[in-house]
């Protein structure tokens, strides 16, 4: 072989090499992504179940009577993630923009009367580009030990209808009733 033919072997080699590469990484982003977008029911449960890191709504860690509207129970708290609380005025009564950013997790933690056992959470969490996102979240209710009484597959179908109720901040109720 030709010492030229030698060296254009060897670079079209190294073009192949370097294709093939870029290839392997390319596909190894787009499965990455895949995974990266579900996001299981304990795994809401986990990072919900916990008071640690959340801010209670205008501040106050009292139980509120729900409102005639809402279907959850009689006495509620709610409180928000800290990724939802940088959305949020400082009184932490309304949201200041449009929307919630991605990571943000509101938990409404229900009770039959104030000071009672926690009977159920029911959890919202701003996910936009999850396949089981409904409304840009995931919906998901779990009882106190965290066995999913609404599972995050059901894609908020029951929840978003309400949620959207004139009045509602980005599918947020309490803001405009509490
Ligand atoms: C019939 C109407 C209705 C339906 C259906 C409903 N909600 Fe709500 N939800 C409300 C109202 C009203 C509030 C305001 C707080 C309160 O008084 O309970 C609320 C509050 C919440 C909150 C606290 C944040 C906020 O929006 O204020 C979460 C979290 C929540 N609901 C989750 C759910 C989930 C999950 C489902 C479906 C499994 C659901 N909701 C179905 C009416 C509804």
């Amino acid at each position: 072989m030709a010492a030229f033919d030698c060296l254009s072997y060897i670079y079209n080699m190294k073009v192949i090499y370097t294709a093939f590469v870029l290839w392997l990484i390319a596909v190894s982003c787009v499965n990455d992504k895949s995974e990266r977008a579900v996001i299981t029911d304990s795994g809401l449960y986990e990072i919900s179940k916990n008071e640690a890191g959340f801010q209670y709504f205008k501040m106050n860690p009292d139980t509120l009577s729900a409102h005639r509207e809402s279907p959850h129970g009689s006495n509620v708290r709610i409180r928000f993630n800290n990724i939802a609380v940088s959305a949020m005025n400082d009184s932490i009564s309304d949201i200041r923009g449009d929307r919630f950013p991605d990571g943000s997790l509101i938990v409404k933690e229900i009770y039959d009367f104030p000071g009672d056992d926690l009977n159920l959470l029911s959890i919202m969490y701003k996910s936009s580009n999850d396949p089981a996102a409904g409304a840009g979240w995931l919906w998901n209710e779990v009882g106190p030990n965290g066995e999913v009484i609404y599972p995050v597959a059901r894609k908020g179908d029951g929840c978003t209808g309400c949620h959207s109720a004139p009045g509602n901040r980005d599918f947020i109720r309490t803001f405009s009733l509490h």
